[in-house]
């Protein structure tokens, strides 16, 4: 008798910001395809995503960001077993955009519809590298819009140890970017930037939050930082781009191992992963794999490009959705504010 399982092959669709993705994922773990159409530049001018131009853009352009997918996979939609989409958190009209292509994808080929949490697919990139990562785990998600440090108690099952109490960890660095003259989007431009600069160069703060161990507050450093360049201003002075860079940059870096580690003291497993598009930072990454190594805890990071928004995540995460038993209806909506464990 054949007792092997059968394949369960995803086509995953993301479009909750400014990438227009799909991708095809076998078994969760096996991508097949991953395309994403980046709208960065279009929005670089603004300094920022503007959202009615992100929901135009991903009209325009998913159709043939799927077929890309489908094409490079070597697959057709009949051999699909679900085809699965973002479906919050993020903006509202950039989500509606993938739902209502999967829900006609879904109707027109008959196969099953399954919503995904935003923030679920960027914890699911780290199973498509680590082929032996399993649940439990802890988890700190820090993307444009989120900070969270998480325990990963199964698949699909999430505990919140803390959260951002203001901005994101991403937004900081967004922000900070523009306010040094980096601009958008600030993130990878600070990373680079701070290899120049000197991280002891400037002290900023490291924001505790006093009731709750686990949650981050980047707010403070935002203005810590916004008040060093008035002062320099106010003297006459010039600042250099690199020193704010990479103080700025280790002050968040502190915080975000700082946190982590202590959650791993507390509760322990031994396994430690990191996602979303601030995960890709390389003083972060290098930080916590030495922080993670000098404890034997095995630390898990999604490559750089896992790790900013795609759609091969979402396969991922929608896989193990898949394999709940979990189906949408073709009343799923867009949910701009979905909290991670809700459905
Ligand atoms: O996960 P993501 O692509 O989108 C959201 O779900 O928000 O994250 C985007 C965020 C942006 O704030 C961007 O500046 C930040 O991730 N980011 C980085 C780096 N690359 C992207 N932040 C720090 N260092 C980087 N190398
Ligand atoms: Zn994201």
């Amino acid at each position: 008798m054949n007792t092997k399982k059968k394949d369960i092959t995803i086509l995953a669709i993301e479009s909750s910001c400014d990438e227009t993705a799909a991708a095809v994922v076998r078994n969760g773990r096996e991508v097949l395809s991953n395309i994403i159409s980046s709208q960065i530049d279009l929005h670089t001018v603004y300094g920022g995503v503007v959202p009615e131009i992100a929901s135009r853009k991903h009209i325009e352009r998913i159709d043939q960001v799927i077929a890309e997918a489908l094409s490079q996979a070597g697959v057709g939609l009949g051999e699909m077993d679900a085809v699965a989409v973002t479906y919050g958190p993020g903006l509202v009209g950039a989500l509606l955009v993938g739902v209502s292509e999967a829900k006609a994808i879904s109707f027109a080929s008959g196969i099953p519809l399954i919503g995904v949490h935003h923030i679920e697919g960027h914890i699911s990139a780290n199973y498509i590298e680590n082929k032996e990562l399993e649940p439990p785990f802890i988890c700190l998600v820090v993307s444009g819009g989120h900070s969270h440090l998480v325990r990963v108690t199964d698949y699909g099952a999430y505990e919140i140890l803390g959260r951002t109490r203001d901005d994101a960890a991403g937004e900081a660095f967004d922000k900070v970017a523009r306010a040094i003259g980096l601009g958008y989007p600030g993130g990878p431009k600070i990373d680079r930037a701070a290899r120049e600069g000197n991280p002891d160069a400037i002290s900023f703060p490291r924001a505790k939050v006093a009731d709750a161990a686990y949650d981050f507050s980047f707010s403070g450093l935002k203005s810590a930082v916004l008040n060093y360049l008035n002062a320099c201003e106010m003297k006459g002075e010039s600042f250099s781009q690199a020193d704010v860079a990479a103080s700025f940059q280790k002050a968040v870096v502190d915080v975000l191992v700082e946190h982590s580690m202590r959650a791993l003291e507390e509760f322990g497993g031994g396994k430690f992963a990191i996602a979303g598009g601030v995960a890709s930072n390389t003083a972060l990454r290098s930080a916590l794999e030495r922080a993670c190594a000098e404890r034997g805890v095995s630390f898990y990071r999604p490559s750089p490009v896992l790790c900013t928004d795609n759609a091969a995540m979402i396969g991922a995460a929608a896989y193990y959705e898949y394999r709940r038993g979990v189906r949408h209806g073709y009343d799923l909506n867009a949910a701009p504010n979905l909290k991670l464990g809700e459905r």
